[in-house]
């Protein structure tokens, strides 16, 4: 039950640390990434949307490069010079020489009858009067087309500047090549989710589209969402986030689309939050075993403590067990000592009764006498027991002296030595030499070491050895003294110490000896310790604190 508590109290230690310090952690890490990610996403759609407008300018100057050389030929060149497909062709070599992505060259008049042509499609001598762009050019004096078909049956677009040459109207077209003028615009095209592309007003590619369709189709994404000049949109496409910039060119109506998966431009905040997520398990691993190590630092601490707070406990109810014993003991036999001084003086009037001639006589006078003698005899040894208990009772108090415990030892020894040696038992000591002198009551704990020294010579019986000695440890001498007899029960051990227990017969034990002693060493100041094992011996432990007596 008790462990169960322990363990209950070090979850609950462990669960509030735990939440205290890592509701932090985890509120500084949510804020730090919410931080990380806001000001990426804002950066992300900056940086296509600059993207998108660098190359729009790029795909500008482009075309305007084009068309500026286009209409330098026709401003320096007359009809007639560049019908002359001889010159037509140098015309040409120096347009591709000078800016390039020119597939082919072609004058046409004012009938759009094509008049001379320069390059690699047989379009001499066709009438262009009714394609689209003739009005256009006509109308305008400079056209940039949309992506076509036209006779070729080839997605292209054209350029052309018309010229007023006296009363004749002429044109001069070129061609773009699609494959360079789609490279171009593709160059913006970023990582693995990157796209570049240019629509028309109607939403039809002008360039391939990595992933949206070929040149020609329809685009789906509405061309009306990108305002002005250079516009960012978010959407959703096929469960994926997309951003899209689009960027209008000047020179023609088009619109010049980046599209990205900000994730991938985004990889590098993943990496980031990689390290974050690494960094804050590794606080919440250090956080954890910290707690954990500190938690059962703690519990393992106030185990001990109860542990030793217990066995305290146990020791004080015992000899609060035994005070209160003796007491009673000592006050039953004050009261049993009046009436066994009356016992004691009747027998002896009883006694000298019988010595009258008329008792004398009697035939019974044997058994009267041996009674009588028995009951001097139990009376004596009662008044013993009470004498003992009332000699102690009335001297509480110890009287202080210079005691040398040693000679103290040695004296008592020196009167149980005859006794020993007759039972075949050897007393051995062992005493240290510095032992100091104390203020203590030599006759008390002469009474302490006899009663331990007897009961060891009782307890061993015949054949034996008695070690007694003596040491200074801490502030205390310690006094031991260890038989090698039969030990004591464990279930006994508790008891001896208890006033009248005792295993012995009848007349040989008052159960006393070993009240006295522990009594006497508490008012010493001291302690009393037992340790005994059956059939190997008993150790009995008598511990003074060492006073230092007054110098008089
Ligand atoms: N050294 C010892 N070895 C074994 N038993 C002992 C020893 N000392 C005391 N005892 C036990 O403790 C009991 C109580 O001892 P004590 O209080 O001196 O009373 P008594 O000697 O009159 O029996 C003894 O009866 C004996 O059973
Ligand atoms: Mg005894």
């Amino acid at each position: 039950m008790k462990t169960a508590l322990y363990t209950n109290l070090q979850k609950k230690i462990i669960v509030v640390t735990l939440v205290v310090s890592l509701a932090p952690l985890f509120i500084l890490g949510a804020m730090m990434y919410y931080q990380f990610a806001r000001i990426y996403t804002i950066y992300t759609g900056e940086e296509i949307k600059n993207r998108a407008r660098s190359q729009a300018e790029s795909v500008d100057l482009f075309l305007k490069e084009r068309t500026a050389i286009l209409s330098a030929m026709a401003d320096t060149h007359s009809f007639e010079d560049i019908t002359n497909e001889k010159n037509l062709a140098h015309i040409f070599n120096v347009m591709n020489s000078r800016a390039g992505a020119f597939v082919d060259l072609g004058v046409i008049d004012e009938q759009g009858i094509h008049r001379a042509y320069v390059g690699p499609y047989k379009l001499k001598g066709l009438n262009y009067y009714k394609q689209p762009w003739f009005a256009e050019v006509i109308s305008r004096g400079v056209y940039i087309s949309d992506v076509y078909l036209g006779f070729r049956q080839l997605p292209h677009f054209i350029i052309a500047v018309s010229r007023q040459e006296e009363d004749k109207l002429w044109i001069l077209r070129a061609t773009i090549d699609p494959a360079i003028f789609g490279q171009i615009v593709r160059s913006a095209q970023f990582g693995k989710t990157g796209d570049a592309y240019i629509v028309n007003e109607d939403s039809v590619f002008q360039t391939n589209s990595r992933f949206n369709g070929k040149i020609l189709s329809e685009c789906r994404i509405d061309t009306k969402l990108f305002g002005g000049h250079t516009t960012l949109i978010e959407k959703e496409d096929n469960g994926k986030k997309l951003l899209y910039a689009g960027s209008r060119l000047k020179n023609v109506k088009w619109l010049l689309i980046i599209s990205q998966e900000p994730a991938e431009q985004m990889s590098g905040l993943m990496v980031a939050r990689n390290i974050e997520i690494l960094i804050i398990f590794a606080g919440i691993l250090a956080i954890v075993i910290a707690t954990v190590f500190t938690s059962r630092l703690t519990i393992n601490r106030l185990k001990q403590a109860d542990t030793r707070m217990n066995k305290l406990n146990a020791q004080l109810v015992q000899s609060d067990k035994l005070a209160a014993l003796g007491k009673m003991a000592a006050g039953v036999a004050h009261e049993i000592n009046n009436p066994l001084a009356v016992i004691m003086q009747k027998t002896g009037w009883m006694k000298d009764l019988l010595e009258e001639e008329e008792f004398k006589e009697s035939e019974n006078y044997e058994e009267y006498n041996d009674s009588i003698n028995k009951i001097e005899e139990h009376a004596e040894r009662a008044g013993k027991v009470i004498h003992n208990m009332l000699g102690y009772a009335r001297k509480m108090e110890p009287h202080l002296e210079d005691v040398n415990i040693n000679e103290t030892i040695n004296q008592t020894i020196s009167l149980l030595n005859n006794y020993a040696r007759n039972n075949n038992i050897e007393i051995r000591t062992e005493l240290n030499d510095n032992l100091p002198v104390i203020a203590s009551d030599q006759a008390r704990l002469q009474q302490v070491f006899m009663n331990l020294i007897s009961n060891a010579i009782d307890a061993i019986g015949k054949n034996g050895i008695i070690n007694v000695n003596s040491k200074c440890k801490d502030s205390d001498v310690i006094i031991e003294i260890k038989d090698n007899g039969p030990g004591i029960p464990v279930e006994e051990q508790k008891k001896v110490f208890e006033p009248f227990f005792t295993t012995k017969q009848a007349g040989k034990g008052t159960g006393l000896g070993l009240w006295i002693c522990y009594t006497i060493v508490e008012k010493l100041g001291g302690t009393l310790g037992l340790s005994s094992k059956t059939g190997k011996g008993t150790s009995i432990t008598v511990k003074i604190p060492i006073v230092i007596p007054e110098k008089k």
